[in-house]
């Protein structure tokens, strides 16, 4: 079952977007065909990866506004893996967003290669956003704010909101998981997926598969880290401790949601630990988990992951897209709530990963066959 397009608007042209559109790229009708390698899913509900189409985008950065968002994408401070150079024009200009709080002011400490500088273009007002969102026919708008950017993604959720769009929540400022917010959503009827994205291998969903390995074994679990270091600019945000609480939050309670028992705060540190610059977007995660076992006897495990940051969230996001416009193609609005949790760190409900897999699959299948059913 072949559809149209999905046109999508993005706040943040970062790391994260950059990989998604290099995905959008790499991800040809014939490569889907040849057997594909690095997607959950080729086809939702009659999508694949290249029909994602993006009509509107939004940044703050210098470097950025006022570029082609097919060559914005590969702008310093971006320093993703390149694995699609190949991309046309797509005649859309990243229009300058509303800063409030999306720069960190420690920024202004490290090199201009390395961080945000600021765009002296005049901001887009609130109705000019929702105006250009409006014009383009974007049906999905994608949040990428830094870490700790608590008024400007509000302020983006606000403008989907108000424009009609289906929202997809990257990062931990909650907002699927805010009631005040997700019920807003359920009430224009616009889908919503968040929040924070749980990427396709990294540090949260294996932390959280071990945890759970732990807990249908029978051990218990008396203590454990996650440290995570690396040198893109998310990290470098994340060295300002006042933006990190939500981070922390959405990390660390991502793993207690599948303990057997909470563990006691003093007992689990989950964190992003360092900003390494030549490390870019090559992200470590070290892992240690002690347990008693059989017999109360000590155990414990020590693991090392090491990914590039980027794509690995882009494998998510590829999907939340493409769950969002299958509720449109439904008529379905709110919290999607298998998506959301199988999909990020933070969604208003936890579940296992098992679970949210089986929720997610049905939601898939479910929502595929009413629509071919309708025709
Ligand atoms: N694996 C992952 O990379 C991963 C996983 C989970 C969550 N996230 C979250 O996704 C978010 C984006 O990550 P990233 O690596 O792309 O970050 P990034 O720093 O590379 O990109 C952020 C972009 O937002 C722009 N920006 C800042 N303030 C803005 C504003 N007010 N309006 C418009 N644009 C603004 C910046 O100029 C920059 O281009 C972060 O919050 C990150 O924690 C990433």
């Amino acid at each position: 079952m072949q559809k149209g397009k999905i046109r999508i608007a993005i706040a943040g042209i970062g790391n994260c977007a950059s990989a998604l559109i290099q995905g959008i790229h790499y991800y040809t009708p014939e490569r889907c065909r040849e057997g594909v390698v690095g997607l959950m899913h080729r086809e939702i509900g009659g999508y694949l990866p290249c029909d994602i189409e993006v009509v509107a985008a939004f940044d703050v950065d210098a470097r950025k506004v006022g570029t082609d968002v097919h060559r914005a994408i590969f702008a310093k401070p971006n320093c993703t893996k390149i694995f699609q150079a190949d991309i046309p024009d797509s005649g859309v200009i990243v229009k300058m967003g509303q800063v409030l709080d999306g720069i960190s002011e420690h920024m202004a400490d490290y090199s201009e290669d390395r961080t945000f500088v600021r765009s002296d273009a005049v901001e887009l007002t609130k109705a000019e956003i929702v105006a250009e969102l409006k014009r383009t026919g974007a049906e999905v708008l994608l949040n990428y704010m830094p870490v700790g950017s608590e008024q400007a993604a509000r302020f983006y959720a606000e403008c989907a909101l108000e424009a009609g769009l289906a929202f997809v929540n990257n990062m931990p400022v909650f907002i699927a998981s805010d009631k005040a917010f997700a019920d807003r959503f359920k009430a224009r009827n616009l889908p919503i997926v968040g929040d924070d994205i749980k990427s396709q291998v990294g540090a949260t969903i294996t932390h959280r598969v071990l945890t759970d390995l732990f807990a249908k074994r029978g051990v218990k679990l008396l203590r454990t880290y996650q440290l995570n270091t690396g040198g893109n600019t998310d990290f470098l945000n994340m060295k300002n401790q006042a933006r990190l609480v939500s981070k922390k939050t959405s990390k660390t309670e991502a793993v207690q949601a599948v303990a057997h028992k909470r563990i006691e705060d003093e007992n689990i540190h989950v964190g992003p630990s360092d900003y390494v610059p030549w490390q870019n977007d090559n992200k470590l995660c070290f892992i240690r988990m002690e347990g008693h076992l059989f017999g109360d006897v000590p155990m414990d495990i020590e693991l090392r992951l090491s990914v590039e940051d980027s794509p690995n969230s882009a494998g998510v996001v590829i999907d939340m897209i493409r769950c969002c416009k299958l509720a449109l193609d439904n008529g379905i609005g709110g919290v999607l709530e298998g998506p959301s949790a199988y999909f990020c760190k933070h969604p208003p409900v936890q579940y296992t990963d098992d679970d949210a897999y089986q929720m997610t699959e049905t939601f898939i299948r479910g929502n595929t066959l009413k629509l071919a059913v309708a025709k």
